[in-house]
């Protein structure tokens, strides 16, 4: 889906950094098509050297001739980087952008043309490719790009579109997840380790533990209460377990987590 298709990753850190390795990695893209900006020059240079790639400080440059235009800057950054390129953008580029909370409005509104823009939302587990992104497609992009922005995604995990209102559910949901989760798993190997377990042990215990059973829910597509009651043996040690978890509300209180992220996630771009 990207064959020739000539990418600029404008902002390469981390999340940036992470898209250019794996399309290098997948093969999807020839490294003669890459190209990346940074603000210091010294990071350029590192990623020129590392990846074999062209790199720069220089947005408008690096946006020209690109197919495609992964817009990587922190939110606060993005209107400054916009309108830097505004002038050299045209309609026949594709604008992916995966700045938390900047609406695709927003982006067309800063090129000042109908340019098709993509946003993407996704998640630190894109490092190690077991990430999941949320895409949502702006007024002028049409099934076509949001199957190529999808496809580059798909290089660091899984990814699901939706429409642009469900952006901040993404947010305070998949992107937010993984920091409720280290929690939970770091609270269960205490739980181990209470019990006698050596820490390391606990730790590594209980992050597989999630991490089978979220491979459970998404391999056998079955409804996560049914795998519960598989496990829950009757007068069992699960049930006892279950009994303490509702008592002291983990389910009601990882409910208002997420709304309360998604919450958060609707007011980041006025706060910044
Ligand atoms: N990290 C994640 O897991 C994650 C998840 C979801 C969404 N996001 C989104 O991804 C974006 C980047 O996050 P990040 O964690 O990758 O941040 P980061 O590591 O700080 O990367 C930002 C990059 O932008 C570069 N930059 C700053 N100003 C620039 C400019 N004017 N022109 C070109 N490049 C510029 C910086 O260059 P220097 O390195 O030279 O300073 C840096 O490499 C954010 O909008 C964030 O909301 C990140």
């Amino acid at each position: 889906m990207l064959s020739n298709a000539r990418i600029a990753v404008l902002g390469a850190g981390k999340m940036g950094e992470t898209l250019i390795s794996s399309l290098l990695q997948a093969q999807v893209v020839d490294k003669k098509h890459l190209v990346a900006t940074t603000k210091h020059g010294q990071r350029a240079e590192m990623l020129a050297e590392k990846y074999g790639i062209e790199a720069t400080t220089d947005n408008r440059q690096a946006a020209v001739g690109a197919d495609v235009l992964l817009l990587c800057v922190k939110p606060q950054v993005v209107l400054e980087v916009l309108s830097e390129i505004a002038e050299s953008v045209d309609v026949g580029q594709l604008v992916v952008s995966v700045a938390a909370s900047v609406t695709t409005k927003l982006i067309e509104d800063g090129l000042q043309k109908e340019v098709p823009v993509i946003r993407a939302m996704p998640n630190t587990p894109c490092l190690i490719r077991q990430g999941m992104t949320g895409l949502c497609a702006g007024r002028f992009a049409n099934d076509e790009q949001l199957q190529r922005a999808d496809f580059i995604f798909k290089q660091v995990g899984r990814t699901v579109c939706v429409d642009e209102k469900h952006m901040d559910a993404v947010t305070g949901l998949s992107a937010s997840g993984p920091a409720f989760i280290y929690v939970v798993i770091e609270s269960m190997a205490e739980g181990g380790v209470k019990a006698g377990l050596p820490r390391s042990v606990a730790t590594e215990l209980a992050a597989q533990a999630v991490l089978g059973a979220a491979s459970m829910v998404l391999e056998t597509g079955e409804h996560p209460a049914l795998l519960k009651d598989a496990v829950t043996t009757p007068a069992g040690c699960t049930i006892d377990g279950l009994m303490e978890l509702e008592e002291g509300g983990l389910r009601v209180t990882l409910i208002k987590t997420v709304f309360k992220a998604t919450q958060r996630a609707s007011e980041l771009v006025e706060s910044n």
